[in-house]
């Protein structure tokens, strides 16, 4: 069920339960609806956070949902909406639309390996399918994270990624720009792909999903086509400046594409022909 299922252009207001500092510039706020219906969405979709006077930014969900309504979005500070949000406290309310969006395939990953690929503040759409997968963990075969920061300071979720290292059932690795200090998640030094060799799955049995700066998720895309993965089963999720979020306005249009509606989340394949993207 919608968020608002009567009116998308008109926001429900939210209450914030719950404010974390994630990193110098990353916070995550955990949100409730004051609503009686069950607030349902899927990983990789995204809601139109505003703050009255300001503006509105899209916002992936960082998590699944949460009893009935409630549910976490992890904010990285870009300008005035993000500002305004990180002001925020607890029992402030902001408004809400959503959720928008089709979300990770992860139906289409059943039965197959799983690699995820991040990079920054993409991790944050992608945790919940992190959650999913460990949730349905007899449903898929071997779970692989690769994770790209620039510094030990930018790591999202650190106590998070050590339980997942520490459970095996998923490996995760690190990679970072700067040279990383010993014990820090057997991190690596380098950018994101440095890990793809370390990929020990047949890419003929995998589905990918990536989500970073636009030029990391090209590089993934086209190093694992290299080695062999179709690009019907690397999945991206795209940035576009949004906001009626609802395939109205144009302004996230890539070709005959809206990404806030048939989008974010593309197949690399069918997205890459788009000469105006970056892929
Ligand atoms: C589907 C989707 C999901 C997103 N999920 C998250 C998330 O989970 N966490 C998160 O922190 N951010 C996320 N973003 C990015 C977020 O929407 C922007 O950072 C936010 O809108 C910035 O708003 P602002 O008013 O704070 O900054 P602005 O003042 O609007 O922008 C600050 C700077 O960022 C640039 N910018 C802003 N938005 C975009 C954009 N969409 N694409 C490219 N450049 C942009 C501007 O050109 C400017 O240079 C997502 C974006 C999309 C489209
Ligand atoms: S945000 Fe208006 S068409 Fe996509």
């Amino acid at each position: 069920m919608k968020i608002n299922p009567g009116n998308p252009l008109l926001p429900l207001r939210a209450v914030v339960l719950h404010k974390t500092r994630e990193t110098e510039n990353t916070f995550s706020l955990k949100l409730s609806l004051p609503d009686t219906r069950p607030v349902t969405f899927q990983p990789g979709q995204f809601n139109m956070l505003g703050i009255p006077g300001i503006g509105e930014a899209a916002l992936s969900f960082s998590s699944l949902p949460i009893g009935k309504r409630s549910f976490v979005h992890t904010i990285r500070l870009a300008g005035n909406v993000t500002e305004a949000l990180s002001r925020v406290s607890k029992g402030d309310r902001v408004h809400v639309r959503g959720p928008f969006g089709n979300g990770w395939p992860v139906q289409q990953a059943k039965g197959k390996n799983v690699v995820i690929v991040a990079g920054g503040i993409g991790m944050a759409p992608l945790r919940p399918v992190v959650y999913y997968l460990l949730q349905n963990r007899k449903s898929f075969g071997k779970l692989l994270l690769l994770y790209g920061v620039r510094s030990e300071e930018d790591i999202l979720y650190r106590d998070e990624l050590e339980d997942w290292l520490k459970s095996g059932e998923i490996k995760v690795l690190l990679s970072m720009d700067e040279k990383p200090r010993k014990g820090i998640l057997g991190a690596r030094q380098g950018v994101v792909t440095t890990l793809l060799d370390a990929i020990d799955v047949p890419l003929a049995d995998t589905v990918t999903f990536t989500c970073g700066p636009e030029i990391m998720m090209r590089f993934v895309a086209r190093q694992l086509i290299i080695r062999g993965q179709g690009g019907n089963r690397i999945f991206v999720s795209l940035e576009r400046r949004m906001k009626c979020g609802t395939a109205h306005c144009g302004h996230c249009q890539i070709g005959a594409k809206y990404v806030c509606k048939d989008g974010p989340v593309f197949a690399y394949a069918d997205i890459k022909r788009f000469a105006d993207t970056l892929l």
